[in-house]
């Protein structure tokens, strides 16, 4: 064979491959509302970027008729490419080869590319589409999902982890995705479950139809599994391409600087308004992050999740941030399990990934309830208070109205390591709200008195005097400024450029063991 007759046979072996499992699957794919793997990649990465390896894999399984059926590539695109310049590494589940399943040849390439992603340094993005485990070929695919899900492990703080589910992801199979970072679901093609409908008919006997067992919207709002939901494959990508520009490319480099033209000495005049005069009042926290951050671009995450606490990035004097706050909107900004967990694993990714942390503090305590406490909301609460106790980044914390008790404490105080504390004048920070508090301490006054409304009004008031301030905090110098809102970007850059080289460490320890 001359040279011509070789390059034209691997041209005739890479077009097979692009062809994946042929022509009529594909067009069931397009179908479907799907994109097939090749055309993700493409819309995903910068425009000729992508660099194919393991194109010509094929399976090794030779059970039930399979040897006649092998496919170059074996039903998953890998490779590496660039978002924005910056590289990273992709695998794609083709849906029309053998619907995706995975293969032991198949997981063996997803493994190659997370081996060389923690090698390089860079990020990992699964876009998975998958049937789940190749029947065929038993527990040598089980196997490489547990290859995968080693790797996964492995790989958590080391290089970012971030999971598309852009089709089927059931049973085992969940847990690779389940084990990164963020999850992004594309609404009306996706579901993420342990069991389907059909087997939790027969053992449950509920009726339940994919999309409410599994959908998008169901693991944004109620399982809080996944972190975003993409209208569609484009918005999907959109939202790859802008969480990775908050985030370095491994936990050895700092996030991407984006230059801002917002000044950093920009203040905001009617933030000295944001906080309601009737401390009862609910706001939307947002509104003030969004006055704060540059240019007003809050990324935020699991957004119909556990509103009552707000998470996501932003920048500020164009450097990435990670913001925690609580979200007097929704609950009055209670601290409960959702909201704890949710928290708790931002935090954790922030400092993995050494982005500074801002926290926004008015919170009237944890959930009180049966259900919560029944539910271990100990155990949940504790986490947040690990995580942000452990976190050694850059922390900034500001108390803009309530603080009180417990979480006081676990939201980012003095005690557990935040570097700058602040609050406005609006700072109310006591063990509990002033009514709760007379209730207790003059239980038996109360009792006796015959005027005792007027009596615990006058005791609330005297109570409010005391402790709804800043003040106290202050003198013991567990707050190190009382701040006017309109100047919170200046302060927070000032603070966030102060601790640019803050150095800190936990004592040396095999690992940690955050109550799970
Ligand atoms: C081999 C599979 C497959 C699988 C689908 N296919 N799933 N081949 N192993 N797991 C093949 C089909 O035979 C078909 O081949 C093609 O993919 C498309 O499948 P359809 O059923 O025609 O597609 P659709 O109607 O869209 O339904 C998709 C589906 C369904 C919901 C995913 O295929 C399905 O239920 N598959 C089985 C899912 C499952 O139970 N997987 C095991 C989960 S347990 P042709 O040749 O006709 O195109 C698991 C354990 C992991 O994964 C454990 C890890 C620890």
């Amino acid at each position: 064979m001359g040279i011509d007759d070789k390059l034209r046979d691997l041209k005739e072996k890479e077009k097979l491959a692009e062809l994946g499992g042929g022509e009529a699957r594909i067009k069931r794919q397009h179908q479907a509302g799907k994109l097939t793997a090749r055309e993700r990649v493409k819309l995903l990465l910068d425009e000729g970027s992508f660099q194919e390896m393991d194109k010509l894999v094929l399976h090794q399984c030779h059970d039930f008729g399979m040897e006649k059926k092998r496919i170059y590539g074996d039903g998953v695109v890998t490779g590496y490419g660039m978002i924005n310049g910056r590289h990273v590494f992709v695998f794609a589940q083709d849906f029309t080869v053998f619907g995706g399943s995975l293969s032991q040849s198949n997981a063996a390439k997803i493994c190659k590319i997370m081996d060389l992603a923690m090698k390089v340094g860079a990020p990992v993005i699964g876009l998975n589409d998958s049937g789940g485990a190749r029947i065929q070929e038993g527990v040598a695919s089980l196997a490489g999902y547990a290859d995968i899900f080693l790797r996964n492990v492995l790989a958590s703080g080391v290089v970012p982890q971030i999971s598309a589910i852009m089709g089927p992801c059931a049973g085992g199979a969940v847990y690779s995705p389940a084990l990164t970072d963020f999850i992004i679901m594309t609404k009306n093609i996706s579901n993420m479950f342990i069991t389907g409908p059909d087997v939790i008919r027969e053992v449950t006997h509920e009726e339940v139809t994919m999309e409410e067992l599994g959908g998008a919207e169901t693991h944004n709002t109620i399982s809080g599994v996944a972190h975003f939901a993409a209208e569609d494959e484009e918005h999907t990508f959109e939202l790859i391409r802008e969480l990775l520009s908050f985030i370095p490319d491994n936990n050895l480099e700092d996030p991407p600087l984006v230059e801002s033209t917002d000044p950093v000495d920009r203040a905001e005049e009617d933030l000295n308004q944001v906080i309601p005069a009737d401390p009862n009042q609910p706001y939307d926290i947002r509104q003030l992050i969004r006055r704060v951050v540059d240019d007003g671009n809050f990324f935020e995450i699991q957004e119909h999740y556990a509103p009552n606490i707000v998470i996501g990035f932003a920048r500020l004097a164009g450097k990435s941030v990670g913001i925690v706050a609580n979200q007097p909107d929704h609950l009055a900004g209670v601290l409960d399990i959702n909201a704890s967990d949710k928290g708790a694993r931002f935090v954790r990714f922030c400092d993995a990934f050494n982005i500074p942390l801002i926290t926004f503090e008015d919170v009237p305590g944890f959930l009180p309830g049966v259900a919560q406490e029944h539910g271990g909301i100990i155990r949940h609460g504790a986490k947040l208070l690990y995580a942000f106790a452990e976190a050694t980044v850059p922390k900034i914390t500001i108390i803009t109205r309530k603080a009180y008790g417990g979480a006081y404490c676990v939201m980012a105080s003095k005690h557990i390591r935040a570097d700058i504390n602040y609050a406005y004048p609006t700072a109310e920070i006591a063990v509990m709200g002033p009514e709760g508090a007379v209730s207790i301490v003059y239980k038996r006054e109360l009792e006796k008195a015959e005027a005792l409304a007027q009596l615990h009004q006058e005791k609330v008031r005297e109570f409010r005097e005391k402790f709804a301030n800043p003040y106290i905090a202050c003198e013991k110098g567990f707050l190190d400024e009382v701040i006017k809102p309109r100047f919170t970007r200046p302060k927070l850059i000032a603070a966030l450029r102060m601790l640019e080289n803050k150095r800190d460490s936990n004592p040396p320890k095999k690992h940690g063991n955050i109550p799970l």
